[in-house]
């Protein structure tokens, strides 16, 4: 009886929460908000498209479209106009009657030149086991499957520094030779390669980087109004009518664009802000859902950010949080003299100062932290350094890791004393 009773209780606290969301009135199809949805019209990206699709538009003539080599921050619709522009482009191959095929690997998710290699071959139908032959087989494997079929394949390596900043350029490499291992009436094989790491270019070996690059394409950010026009886009088919107006709007295009034009994050703030809004059984989305939305995804962001730092950097983040509450800023000296101290509450050796300097940078292209160069006259140079993100947020961060929970949360009650001791 008892368990009866229970679970009748829980199905009825669970028949509220399913009610709440299928009886909402905020999402039409929120699904159209997600990340990885692409949409049919992609606005201001007008001239991407028309560049790429000209220079992919060979494959309908069965010759080799130049490499494309695609680079812009975060969130600059690189990911979504690639997609859009195969997907279209293999449409259009198929009512000519051309063979043309893509794979898209994320050399992210797929990290090893072995699963790259088995996802482009399984996209001219070669199945690889998931292991048990060397990456030398499976490019065997894969010259001889492009050997014996005719048409165009593209590969999209997307996000692939990461792919290169772990493994080295060799496949890379390879990949854009393996034209000279075919035999002339094989299947062409072009490559279009996609990061937003500025400093991956100077990474690569001029071979590879000019075979790669033979076109370049870059996206810039996108502006408030840019951000503004896409938002609405999605949002008129994910929403029902009346349910956000153009204060949200404007206010999630502005959020975003204080940083980067960042589409992501700004789609991303409007999604978040219409699951507040309907957890609270709300009518309409308000800007103030926006910014709570907008603490949330601070919080996740810091919150994965913080959980990959390794000890070290995290040392450096919490004698930068230290000294910022002493003075609202501090030097690389200062911030190094407080690491010190630290590392030695914490019974570890610490690194240099050179090192604490990379790590600086390290948190400034993370977006935790904001270092900015100024010179000292006949003292040369030095980088005054403040956070980009709420201090208190970083320290419950930090908290979850036991060797610095103590430190964290001496600071986040004040404790100026610490660095003295
Ligand atoms: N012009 C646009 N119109 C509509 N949606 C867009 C546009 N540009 C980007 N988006 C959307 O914004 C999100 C991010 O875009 P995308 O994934 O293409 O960015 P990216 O440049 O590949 O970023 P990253 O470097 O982080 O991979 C996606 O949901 C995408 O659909
Ligand atoms: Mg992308």
């Amino acid at each position: 009886m008892l368990v009866a009773g229970k679970a009748f209780l829980v199905s009825d606290v669970l028949d509220e929460v399913f009610d709440k969301v299928t009886g909402s009135r905020i999402f039409r199809n929120r699904d159209i908000l997600s990340p990885d949805y692409i949409p049919d019209r992609l606005p201001h990206r007008e001239n991407e498209i028309r560049r790429l699709g000209s220079i992919v538009a060979q494959a309908l003539k069965g010759s080799r479209p130049n490499n494309v080599f695609i680079y812009g921050l975060t969130g600059t619709g690189k990911t979504a106009v690639t997609l859009y522009v195969l997907r279209r482009l293999v449409a259009r191959a198929r009512d000519l009657g051309v063979d043309v095929v893509y794979a898209y690997v994320n050399t992210r998710q797929r990290d090893t030149p072995y699963r790259v290699l088995a996802d482009i071959a399984s996209a001219v139908g070669l199945r690889v086991p998931f292991t048990g032959l060397s990456t030398a087989e499976v490019y065997a494997r894969l010259v001889r499957a492009l050997s014996r079929r005719s048409g165009v394949l593209i590969v999209v390596l997307d996000e692939v520094d990461w792919l290169v900043r772990r493994r080295g350029d060799d496949l890379l490499y390879k990949l854009t030779r393996i034209g000279y291992e075919l035999p002339r009436n094989a299947m062409k094989v072009s490559i279009i390669g996609i990061t937003n790491d500025v400093k991956f270019v100077e990474m690569l070996d001029a071979r590879v980087r000019s075979s790669l690059g033979e076109e370049e394409l870059v996206f810039p950010p996108y502006n408030a109004q840019q951000l503004r026009d896409i938002l609405w886009e999605r949002a008129v088919e994910a929403f029902y009518p009346g349910v956000v107006d153009d204060a949200v709007i404007s206010y999630c295009a502005a959020l975003a664009a204080r940083e980067h034009g960042d589409a992501r994050r700004a789609l991303d703030l409007l999604r978040v802000a219409g699951e507040i809004a309907e957890r609270e059984g709300a009518e309409r989305v308000t800007v103030e859902h926006v910014r709570a939305a907008w603490a949330q995804l601070e919080r996740d962001r810091v919150y994965e950010v913080v959980s990959t730092l390794p000890l070290h950097a995290r040392l450096t983040l919490l004698a930068i949080i230290a000294k910022v509450r002493e003075r609202g800023v501090a030097t690389t000296g200062e911030v190094y003299d407080a690491y010190a101290k630290l590392a030695e509450a914490v019974g570890v050796e610490r690194v240099t100062q050179r090192r604490v300097s990379d790590i600086i940078n390290e948190l400034d292209m993370l977006g935790i932290i904001n270092a900015r160069v100024v010179s000292r006259g006949r003292y040369g140079k030095t980088r005054i350094i403040s956070l980009s993100v709420d201090a208190d947020t970083v320290l419950e961060a930090l908290r979850s890791d036991p060797r610095l929970e103590e430190l964290a949360a001496l600071l986040r009650r004040g404790g100026r004393r610490l660095l003295q001791a």
